[in-house]
């Protein structure tokens, strides 16, 4: 062979090379939220932040290039999640599931998902057993009683002796009145009552006003963010609770930054505790939060939501660099489980047992800054795991 044909025979070698590398089939995330009907904002947030994760940093990772493909379940709609699992795995043969704003739907989908074996990522459902439900299922957002135990021990701690809680009738607010009522009677707190609100349309006139009657020092307060929180101060307000006396606490859900300027003046001053804000002050929240105006437009304020779908891209990236691009799903959770990243909220972890998220919590009260509300941060809890497990 001389050598004109061997660099030719070469050429194309390196062509040929090129181009199955090119053909190496993408990534596909198939993402199942909610994308319209009440909680519509749960999944556009996920969905915009995943987006900004991947402006900032391209979309191919470990040499492969990542698509995702969305699916709408409308709202809390447990059957609607299955089948769209159950599509997305054997038609559009989707690598990894990730989205889910609300429990039913994630809790629907994890036995589906242990059999199919595809690495979940849970971008913001917050029950605490999700994860337990599934090897494959790794939490990158929260857990309710993460959230919730450092606000009962700072109420306990300032002045807050006897508590109403008033949660949402499913499994985040059952696990947030089940952490709310250990962590305030262990810091040496009365609970004078705690109520439960239907998930669907409830109305907090009766409840608001009986807990004006019971007088307590502060309501414990978590519903999923949207109608029902701006429903719920509205009426408080209204009802005049804050004039007699009884003091609003929760976790962050409550004051909510996708929401908070809806729900306007009555939140100043409110205090909460939660594991992301968008005036966190650090130069990855910055960088978020602009980059998240320049893919999505200010329509939105990014949200807890927005960070976890970002941070669910940062993980799903890392995971494929460490494999090589692999997603074979014994592979691709143990690069996951252990894994730590700097998010927009902090730094956080994969803790290796619970595939949960361990992550600093902090508290914050509502003030007005440049004229809009936001979530200022004062105090933290570093390394906080979810407390159940
Ligand atoms: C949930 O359904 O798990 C959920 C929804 C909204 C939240 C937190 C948890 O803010």
């Amino acid at each position: 062979m001389n050598n004109n044909v061997k660099a030719t025979l070469m050429v194309m070698a390196t062509a040929i090379a090129t181009g199955a590398l090119a053909q190496q089939p993408a990534v596909k995330i198939g993402v199942i939220a909610e994308f319209s009907g009440p909680f519509a904002d749960y999944g556009t947030q996920i969905v915009n932040g995943m987006k900004t994760y991947l402006k900032l940093h391209g979309d191919t990772f470990g040499g492969r290039k990542v698509e995702f493909i969305q699916r709408d379940t409308t709202g809390a709609a447990p059957d609607i999640a299955k089948r769209l699992a159950q599509e997305l795995i054997t038609r559009d043969n989707v690598d990894i599931l990730a989205g889910f704003g609300l429990t039913p739907n994630a809790l629907a989908v994890a036995p589906i998902d242990a059999e199919a074996k595809k690495p979940m990522v849970i971008m913001n459902a917050a029950t605490s057993v999700i994860t337990t439900r599934s090897p494959y299922i790794v939490r990158v957002s929260h857990t309710l009683p993460q959230d919730t135990q450092p606000i009962a021990q700072w109420a306990a701690k300032n002045g807050i002796k006897r508590a109403y809680t008033l949660i949402s009738d499913y499994g985040p607010g059952i696990d947030a009145e089940g952490a709310f009522v250990k962590a305030f009677k262990a810091a040496g707190g009365e609970i004078i009552d705690s109520v439960r609100t239907p998930l669907q349309n409830p109305d907090f006139a009766p409840y608001l006003q009986r807990i004006k009657d019971s007088k307590p020092d502060a309501v414990f307060v978590f519903l999923p963010p949207g109608s029902q929180t701006i429903a719920f101060i509205k009426g408080y307000e209204e009802r005049g609770l804050k004039q007699a006396g009884v003091k609003l606490i929760g976790t962050g859900d409550l004051t909510d930054d996708g929401v908070l300027q809806a729900m306007g003046e009555p939140t100043l001053g409110l205090i909460t505790s939660f594991h992301y804000s968008a005036s966190h002050d650090s130069p990855e929240n910055k960088a978020f939060v602009k980059a998240y105006a320049e893919v999505n437009g200010t329509k939105y304020r990014p949200n807890f939501m927005a960070c976890a779908g970002y941070d669910g891209m940062a993980a799903i990236a890392e995971a494929l660099k460490k494999t090589g691009g692999s997603v074979d799903p014994d592979k691709f959770m143990t690069a996951l489980k252990g894994m730590k990243l700097m998010s927009p909220r902090g730094p956080i972890m994969i803790d290796p047992e619970t595939r949960d998220i361990v992550q600093t919590v902090y508290i914050r009260k509502v003030e007005r800054v440049n004229g809009e509300l936001y979530n200022m941060e004062f105090d933290k809890f570093p390394d906080v795991k979810d407390p159940g497990k």
